[in-house]
């Protein structure tokens, strides 16, 4: 398989510029330098993450410099540049689950996904690695949660282990490759129509 065309089937919906730019007007007033944590956390809230757009719309429509703008946005943990990918995978880091060792699975996790520091979305943008808060269940601790970006799929895995992530990732991957295989068979089909 191609790997192009894998992160073709993958790759993440970066809202138009005008749409960000329409909504960060709505949630903004010119020169209200005081809310500009909040504002990040809405647009953040809208898109999954930071798109450059909104960071641009913002630093315009509360007249506060770009790079102030971007000086905050990576300061802060809690805000993400990247768009999220295919599948986001959300950590608990809960009580119970950290006591379970979640903070273990979250570590294999990033070696699994070849994530390096400071990157939380995989080269192919099919998988993001978050960790969360708990999720109500830890009777089943440690657990995790497998989303789709659009948030229309979601799935808990509870009891995680190292061998049982593998598997699961495995899992996702071919449920991908399977996903590209229906669209480049479609695609050829149409192509000799
Ligand atoms: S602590 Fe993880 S589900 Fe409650």
């Amino acid at each position: 398989m191609h790997k192009s065309t894998t992160a073709f089937l993958a790759s993440p919906h970066i809202p138009p510029e005008n749409e960000v730019y329409l909504f960060v007007s709505k949630i903004t007033s010119k020169n209200s330098r005081n809310n500009l944590i909040k504002t990040l956390q809405a647009v953040q809230n809208r898109y999954g993450y930071l798109p450059e757009a909104g960071l641009k719309a913002i630093s315009q429509f509360m007249n506060i410099p770009l790079s102030r703008v971007y000086g905050v946005a990576t300061f802060y943990h809690q805000f993400k540049l990247d768009p999220p990918g295919k599948f986001v995978i959300r950590v608990c880091m809960g009580t119970a689950c950290h006591a379970k060792g979640n903070m273990n699975n979250y570590e294999f996790l990033r070696l699994l996904l070849g994530l390096g520091s400071n990157k939380h979305t995989t080269e192919d943008g099919v998988f993001s690695l978050e960790s969360a808060r708990c999720f109500g269940c830890c009777s089943l601790a440690p657990v995790i949660m497998i989303m789709s970006s659009d948030g229309f799929y979601k799935r808990l895995y509870g009891h995680v282990t190292s061998m049982l992530l593998k598997k699961i990732i495995n899992e996702y991957r071919v449920k991908v490759l399977k996903e590209v295989t229906v669209h480049v068979g479609h695609a050829k089909r149409n192509s000799v129509r």
